[in-house]
């Protein structure tokens, strides 16, 4: 089990869900009601799904290929910590997992 903790863009809620190793971080964060869009689906062409992982967190995932760097590039609010979300499963030896939801995100869905 990952425990899994969605932060807010104004860092105001915090949601915590338990996810089963080979749960998609994308799926677990719509399920959640978390703003992420994903509109391409886990297709790497959108970046409709970018998180920021927690400093803490991050170098527990396993890097990002290149594709997925490529269209962080694009994104808004993008940090060193950024990921896209439909690009990371959670595994066994992960037990626990912070993301942040970027400003953009927040600010598309005109809350
Ligand atoms: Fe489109 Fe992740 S859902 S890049």
């Amino acid at each position: 089990m990952t425990l899994v903790r969605f932060i807010s863009a104004d860092g105001q809620s915090t949601s915590e869900v338990n996810a089963k190793p080979g749960d998609r971080l994308l799926d677990l964060a719509q399920t959640d009601g978390q703003p992420l869009e994903g509109t391409c689906e886990g297709q790497m062409a959108c970046s409709t799904c970018h998180v920021h992982v927690d400093p803490g967190d991050f170098a527990k995932l396993p890097r990002a290929e290149e594709m997925e760097d490529d269209m962080l590039d694009l994104a808004a609010d993008v940090t060193r910590y950024s990921r896209l979300a439909c690009q990371i499963w959670l595994t066994e030896e992960l037990d626990s997992l912070t993301v942040r939801i970027p400003d953009a995100v927040h600010n598309m869905q005109g809350r």
